[in-house]
Formats: structure tokens, C-alpha cells, sequence
């Protein structure tokens, strides 16, 4: 059998692609579209590897969808696809709407079908994994409780407004048509391989060629992170064991302010490559004008998936964060690669003189 993973050449997707193939033989059909976070250098590796099959295309693209899963014996979808960056989503919001709804759709669709022409066995084997956010939930206030999986849906910006209409879309097709559906909704990531868009592997580039560490307004706005490892753990355990049509809100219990996020960084980094000048990476630090319309607080209570499922992150904070520098540290290469013209044109728009 085989599982179809969609975006698998992206951050979570590939480390996900990687980790599956490296604790089991079952084949990846990894579908993605290599937009400009997707780079299937990730997946170097796999290169003479039979058990992974990478396929170039659209999630929005039907023929191609029906095609691999008459090909291929696909007993479940992984779906990550997605545009993933908020800032991005701020800017314009086409190619969000184009993959996250219309895209996630389509891939139910051809899902539906595929599930309905199935054997019982095969039918009851079947699972369409939807990968999610805990942006979907909104903004929380400083001493409420973190979100649950019944916590009302609030999304604030419109990339949290596209997941929230897909995980509407993949709830509607297990009510409607019965469709195996399971949803994870996660709380921020980090490691190997995130585009140096996103805030830690922005500052750790940044930190490396002497630019300033761009921090949004007062930067005591609060996320919760997980270790990319420990997610992709999450996601097999739900895979697996998860109940149908459950929600399962994974994170790592990790709530810091995007402060405390780049001080830890600027410390490790003074440990492991000091500057030459003797100063600290914190001197590199500057408040640049907010996102718009930015959410003060994410926080996830991860109990359901640990209670029901068994799952516990390894990472700390402390030991994930050292893991991904060194890792950066050691792939200064992979980090120039992905850095091309169109990665300087994103940030001199965005950030301009301010950073
Ligand atoms: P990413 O932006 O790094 O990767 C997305 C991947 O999807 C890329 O490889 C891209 O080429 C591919 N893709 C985009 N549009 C596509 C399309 N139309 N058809 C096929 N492939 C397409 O994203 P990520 O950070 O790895 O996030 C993966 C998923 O996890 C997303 O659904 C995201 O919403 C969700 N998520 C991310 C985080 C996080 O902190 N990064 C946290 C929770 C949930
Ligand atoms: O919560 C899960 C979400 O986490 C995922 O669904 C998204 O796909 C993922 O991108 C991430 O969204 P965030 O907006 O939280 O991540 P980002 O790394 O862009 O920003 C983290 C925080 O840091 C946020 O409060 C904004 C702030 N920030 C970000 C950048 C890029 C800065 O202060 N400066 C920056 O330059």
C-alpha cells in the first residue's frame, strides 16, 4: 500500500516525508507544486529511493489526482499543501483562497470518489489526514485558557481564514459523505528546512549576515512551538489511532514571546558562533512597525491527543531551539539555495529601510 502526501517537498511536509521512510517501507506518492516553498532538495536523499515517488503538479489539478490514486494503492491522504506564510496572505491573498479552499477542495472531491469506488476493505482502512492550524482559533487574551478542540473558530487574517474554510470543508465532507476524515490543528513549528521567511530561521539568516533582527511592534506577542520532529510524530499517532472525524490540537506546550524567541536565539548563536566584533546578536535587534492585524496570543492544550493517543513531545524548548541553529549552522548551503531573486524582493518589500 501507499500513502499520498501532498506538499511534501515543503517544511513540515519533507520532514514528515523523511521521517515516515525512515521507520517504515510503505510507499510515499508525494504530490507537490514547488511554489517558492517547496524545494525538493529536501529530499535529496530519497533520490535512488523506490518507496518515494514525487510527483510535479496542483492539488487543484482533478486529472492528476485521479490519475494517481487509480495508480497507486492509496490508503490514505497526508495533506499539507497549503500557503503557509501570514505575512504573505496580508499582501495578497489569491494564491491562498487558489490552494488552501479551492485546492483542499478539489482533493476531498477526488477523495469522495476514489473512497466510494473502494472495497469494504479498503473502505474502512481508508483516511484523509488534514493538516492544520491553531490560527484558526483567533487571538487569545493573556489569562485565558489555551484552545481546546471546541474552541469557537475565530480566524483573524486571511491565511487562518482560508485553513478555517478548509478544515469547514473537510468536516462537511465526513458529515455529508462520509469521507474517514481526521484534522490536526498545531501550534507554531520550527527545525530543519522552514523558508527563512518565518521568524526563527529569518533571524537566524539574519543573525549570520550581520542584518538587523526585525521584531514586529512590542514583540510581546505569544506563540506556542513545537518542535517539527514532535509534530510529525503527532501526525503518524493520529494516522494510526486517531478516532474518525476527531479533531486533535497538537502543540508543545512551549508559550514565549517573540522577545524571549530571539533572545534564546541570539544566546545560542553567541555560544556556538560568536560574533568576530566580541558583541552579542542582541545589538542586531530592531521594533519595526506590526503586522496588521496581528494575534497577541496562541496557545494549545494538547491533552486530548496525549490522553487519547499517547502522544508527548521529546523536545523542550530548549534542546529543539539548539538543534535547529546547529542545523542551520550546518547547512549554510541549503539556506543560499532556497535564497534566490525572488527571495530578495519578498523582503526588501516587506521589510524595506526598516530592517
Ligand atoms: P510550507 O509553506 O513550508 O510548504 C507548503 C508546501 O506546499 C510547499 O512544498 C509548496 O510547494 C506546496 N504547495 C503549495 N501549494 C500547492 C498546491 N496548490 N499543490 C501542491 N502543492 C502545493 O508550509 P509548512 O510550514 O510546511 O506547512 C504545511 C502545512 O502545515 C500547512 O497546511 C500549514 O497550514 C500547516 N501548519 C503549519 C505550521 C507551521 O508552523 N509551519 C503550524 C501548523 C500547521
Ligand atoms: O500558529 C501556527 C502558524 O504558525 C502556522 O499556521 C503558519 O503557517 C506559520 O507560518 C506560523 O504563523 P506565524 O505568523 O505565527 O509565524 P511567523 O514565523 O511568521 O511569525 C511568528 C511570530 O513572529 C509572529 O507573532 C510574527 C512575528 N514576527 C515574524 C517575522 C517573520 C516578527 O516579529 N518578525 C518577523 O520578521
Amino acid at each position: 500500500m501507499a500513502i499520498l502526501v501532498t506538499g511534501g517537498a515543503g517544511f513540515i511536509g519533507s520532514n514528515f516525508v523523511l521521517d515516515w521512510l525512515s521507520l517504515s517501507d510503505e510507499t510515499v506518492i508525494n504530490l507537490d507544486k514547488l511554489t517558492y516553498a517547496g524545494n525538493v532538495r529536501n529530499l535529496d536523499s530519497l533520490r535512488e529511493d523506490a518507496r518515494h515517488v514525487f510527483v510535479h503538479g496542483d492539488i487543484a489539478d482533478r486529472k492528476v489526482l485521479e490519475e494517481l490514486l487509480v495508480t497507486h494503492p492509496i490508503r490514505a491522504i497526508v495533506h499539507f499543501a497549503a500557503e503557509s506564510h501570514v505575512d504573505r496572505s496580508i499582501l495578497e491573498a489569491d494564491a491562498f483562497i487558489q490552494t488552501n479552499v479551492v485546492g483542499t477542495f478539489n482533493l476531498l472531491e477526488a477523495a469522495r470518489r476514489h473512497y466510494d469506488a473502494l472495497d469494504d476493505k479498503r473502505r474502512e482502512a481508508f483516511r484523509f489526514l488534514h493538516i492544520s492550524t491553531d490560527e484558526v482559533y483567533g487571538s487569545l487574551t493573556q489569562d485565558a485558557l489555551p484552545f481546546s478542540e471546541t474552541s469557537p473558530y475565530a480566524p483573524n487574517n486571511p491565511y487562518s481564514a482560508s485553513k478555517a474554510a478548509s478544515d469547514h470543508l473537510v468536516r462537511a465532507y465526513h458529515h455529508t459523505h462520509g469521507l474517514p476524515v481526521l484534522t490536526t490543528n498545531c501550534s507554531n513549528n520550527y527545525g530543519p528546512y522552514q523558508f527563512p521567511e518565518k521568524l526563527i530561521p529569518l533571524v537566524i539568516h539574519h543573525a549570520l549576515t550581520g542584518k538587523t533582527l526585525p521584531i514586529y511592534g512590542d514583540g510581546k506577542q505569544i506563540r506556542d512551538w513545537l518542535y517539527v520532529g514532535d509534530h510529525c510524530t503527532a501526525i503518524r499517532h493520529v494516522l494510526a489511532d486517531g478516532r474518525v472525524g476527531e479533531t486533535y490540537n497538537v502543540g508543545g506546550w512551549n508559550e514565549k514571546t517573540n522577545v524571549e524567541v530571539v533572545h534564546t536565539l541570539c544566546a545560542i548563536l553567541d555560544t556556538l558562533r560568536p560574533r568576530s566584533d566580541g558583541r552579542t546578536y542582541r545589538d542586531q535587534i530592531v521594533h519595526i512597525k506590526d503586522r496588521p492585524g496581528h494575534d497577541r496570543r496562541y496557545a494549545i492544550s494538547a491533552s486530548k491527543i496525549e490522553r487519547e493517543l499517547r502522544w508527548k513531545p521529546q523536545e523542550s524548548f530548549e534542546s529543539g531551539m539548539r538543534k535547529t541553529v546547529q542545523w542551520y549552522l550546518d547547512n549554510q548551503a541549503w539556506v543560499s539555495g532556497v535564497i534566490d531573486g525572488s527571495y530578495r524582493a519578498w523582503i526588501s518589500g516587506q521589510y524595506g529601510h526598516q530592517a
